[in-house]
């Protein structure tokens, strides 16, 4: 059994919010974190503590021991290798490290293909990457709601035959959830190498790297009940051998003389410096907090709510939802006619309510929707109906008063 009261009561900040009347709606920009990994944080630096691949110590081997604990659990998690997982400090810096490592691989009469609902750390390495290598960037357009119609992503793979597909499984602005699948599928035909950006996915979808069949796949500890400053790159691991070193420097060489280094095979040849060893254990014991829920009834929670949620406020005649209702992670984004989704995120968090409004990152995509922004209400399966309540009661309030 789903037990939500159970759920919310391991996570430590929900009370503390419930105690300050606040309701969190805001899980897309980090989810809240369980006790489990605030613990395994803690007893980190206060029992163990010691840098990781280096002395010969016990606690340095401990440490070691863990770290790569956590990335077996992480890559099983997300059906691949340990080997093929290099940990970074997130999503971004996972992009960042692909799109410059294929600049030797991408030529200039060559097209990297995005979408217009990236988030914007989907984007500008890739700009990046065709500044250095003349290829050009191409995206997949979005409709009015800000839906990629596949059938048309079809035709334009078949049409530009992409050197990269680089898309995300789902929106953080909209929750729309793309046919990754079917896209990536299209552009292997054309030797495309395939990005997959999970920020959004990994906490809703559990993805399955290999049954996508992508390249790679980039997520963000944080969005995903693990700590700040953390996340990682899936690499399959020929594609993982033909990329460039990113950064450079201690720990990913394995012979330096003056004048040249030999690197290390992956995912060494990526991690470079003392990693992140307290954010990596705490990942890994949010990893096993997740692997004790049954992954059927938490999304079937996520969509009882997120159903309830969107009827609620298809109720107000001045609110216009944005995004594909039918695929969606749980987020939902909208706009108020005449109204700046600033000050309506103002207002309603004078009334307890932590949203998040803007352009969230995806300004092509707010431009292609013709709006400045949107306020997003974004769930995760520890919010309860009561969650769903408070914020359309407050959205109540704040339409009435500003009418
Ligand atoms: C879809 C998507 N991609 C990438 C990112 C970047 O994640 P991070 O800031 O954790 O690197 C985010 C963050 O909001 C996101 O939602």
């Amino acid at each position: 059994m789903f037990d939500i009261e159970a759920i919310r009561s391991d996570f430590p900040a929900l009370n503390h919010h419930q105690q300050q009347g606040i309701v969190y709606l805001d899980s897309a920009a980090t989810s809240q974190k369980p006790q489990c990994v605030i613990d395994a944080v803690s007893h980190f630096y206060e029992n163990g503590n010691a840098n990781v691949h280096r002395g010969a110590h016990r606690l340095s081997s401990d440490a070691t021991k863990c770290y790569e604990q956590s990335r077996a659990k992480v890559a099983q998690f997300i059906n691949c290798h340990a080997n093929e997982l290099v940990w970074t400090k997130g999503a971004t810096e996972a992009i960042n490290l692909v799109a410059y490592g294929l600049t030797p691989l991408v030529g200039k009469d060559e097209v990297i293909l995005i979408s217009e609902l990236e988030h914007h750390a989907n984007i500008v390495p890739w700009q990046q990457l065709a500044k250095r290598s003349g290829a050009s960037l191409r995206a997949i357009p979005v409709d009015v709601d800000g839906i990629i119609n596949t059938e048309q992503a079809l035709e334009l793979i078949k049409e530009l035959k992409p050197k990269v597909l680089a898309i995300s499984h789902a929106s953080n602005a909209l929750g729309n959830i793309q046919q990754v699948e079917t896209l990536i599928k299209a552009a292997k035909a054309y030797d495309a190498f395939t990005l997959v950006d999970g920020a959004q996915s990994l906490l809703h979808l559990r993805p399955d790297v290999k049954a996508l069949d992508c390249d790679f796949f980039v997520f963000s500890a944080h969005k995903c009940l693990g700590p700040t400053g953390i996340g990682g790159l899936y690499g399959r691991y020929p594609c993982l051998e033909a990329l460039e070193v990113f950064q450079t420097g201690g720990e990913m060489v394995t012979k330096v003389s003056i004048e040249q280094a030999e690197f290390n095979p992956p995912p060494g040849k990526f991690e470079t410096g003392t990693p992140n060893i307290a954010g990596v254990v705490g990942f890994g014991a949010a990893i096993d907090y997740l692997s004790t829920l049954d992954m059927e009834q938490v999304r079937e929670h996520e969509m009882q709510l997120f159903t309830y949620l969107h009827q609620q406020l298809a109720q107000f005649s001045q609110v216009r939802i944005l995004g594909d209702l039918n695929n969606n992670i749980g987020t939902i984004s909208f706009v108020v006619s005449g109204e700046h989704p600033y000050d309506l995120a103002t207002l309603m968090d004078m009334e307890g309510i932590a949203l998040r409004h803007g352009h969230h990152c995806a300004q092509p995509l707010m431009a292609a929707l013709g709006v400045n922004g949107t306020v997003r209400v974004s769930l995760a399966f520890y919010n309860n109906q009561a969650d769903v309540d408070a914020f359309i009661a407050a959205l109540a309030n704040t339409l009435e008063m500003i009418a």
